[in-house]
Order: structure tokens, then C-alpha cells, then sequence
């Protein structure tokens, strides 16, 4: 089963669903649109506001995605880093997608930093989640010309919103065979 991580508008997570992927609960570091997708799934946000520190309240949250069955954790948007409570309880089984040929433009930011450095090429990448600020193996990547600029943040989101899923379900399915 799927565990979410998300903190944004949830597009990903939506691809998932959309996918028809065992997504078997979702959880948020802050609330925001991403949760209102998830319908009968679980929910929760697991604020840092409500936890002494970050090391706690990671695994909080893997206790709780745990407890859902979970054993395929994917990021969809998710903005915090992961700490080692969290990535011990799911080794090699963390997923995140992000928005740039990685290890190009890692960050929060990676559509504008490619635009910012005047590339010509950036794209998609799904990788597995170490400790690092989006590094990890990559699982799955895909390249996106920078123009026409215009289109160029609905054209990576496209791009996402068929890796992620795909990667997903390869992984289940490996781990079934
Ligand atoms: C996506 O573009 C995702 O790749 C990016 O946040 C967006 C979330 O959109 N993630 C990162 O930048 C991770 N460093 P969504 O909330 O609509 O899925």
C-alpha cells in the first residue's frame, strides 16, 4: 500500500488516484489543497508546530503511515526534507518527484532556477529519497525543452503526472513478482 506525502496543491497525489494506485493514506506537513483530493482516504497533517523536533515528529508520521498498511511511501510535492527515523523505517522505498534533470536545480525552486540559468532543456525526475536535498537514485527522468516558455510549467506537470504514477506501480509490481 501507497502512503502520500504532500504540502501543495496535490496535482501528484491526483495523478496517483487518478491511476487507481493503492493510495492508503495521505499525509501533509502543513494543511493545504493537496488533503481535500484524498475523499474517503485518511488524512492527517503532522505540523513540526506540534512535535519537539523534526526527528519526532518524522517518526510520528511513520508510525501513523505504518499503521495504514503503508509500504511504499511516495512524495508528491512534499517540501521537507526526511529525517532518520523516517527514512529507516522505509528503506529503498521512498519515491519523490521533482522538477528539473536532477542533480540540476535541486531545491524548491527548480523551474525558475532552469529559467534563471537560461537552460534549454530541463525536465522531470522520480528517484529514490536519501537524506540529501532531492538526491537519491534516480528511478525514472525525462527531458523538457525550456520553450515555448509559456507552457512550460503545465508541460513538466504533464510530465510528472505520468513518471510518478508509473514509477509507483512499478515498484509494487517488483515487489510482487
Ligand atoms: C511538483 O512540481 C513537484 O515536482 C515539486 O512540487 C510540485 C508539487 O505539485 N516538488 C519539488 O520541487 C521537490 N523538490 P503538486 O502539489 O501539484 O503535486
Amino acid at each position: 500500500m501507497i502512503g502520500v506525502l504532500v504540502s501543495g496543491n496535490g496535482t501528484n497525489l491526483q495523478a496517483l488516484l487518478d491511476a487507481r494506485l493503492p493510495v492508503a493514506a495521505v499525509a501533509a506537513n502543513v494543511d493545504c489543497r493537496a488533503l481535500a483530493r484524498a475523499g474517503e482516504i485518511p488524512t492527517r497533517v503532522f505540523s513540526l508546530h506540534g512535535f519537539p523536533d523534526r526527528e519526532r515528529r518524522d517518526a510520528a508520521m511513520a508510525d501513523w503511515l505504518a499503521g495504514h498498511g503503508v509500504d511504499l511511501v511516495v512524495c508528491a510535492g512534499y517540501m521537507h526534507l526526511l529525517t532518520a527515523p523516517f527514512l529507516d523505517r522505509f528503506p529503498q522505498r521512498i519515491l519523490n518527484v521533482h522538477p528539473s534533470l536532477l542533480p540540476d536545480f535541486p531545491g524548491a525552486h527548480a523551474i525558475d532556477d532552469a529559467l534563471a540559468a537560461g537552460a534549454e532543456t530541463t525536465g522531470v525526475t522520480v528517484h529514490l529519497v536519501d537524506a540529501g536535498l532531492d538526491t537519491g537514485p534516480v528511478v525514472a527522468r525525462e527531458q523538457v525543452p525550456v520553450e515555448p516558455r509559456a507552457t512550460l510549467v503545465e508541460r513538466i506537470h504533464a510530465v510528472e503526472h505520468r513518471l510518478l504514477p508509473a514509477a509507483a506501480r512499478e515498484m509494487l509490481v517488483r515487489e510482487r513478482a
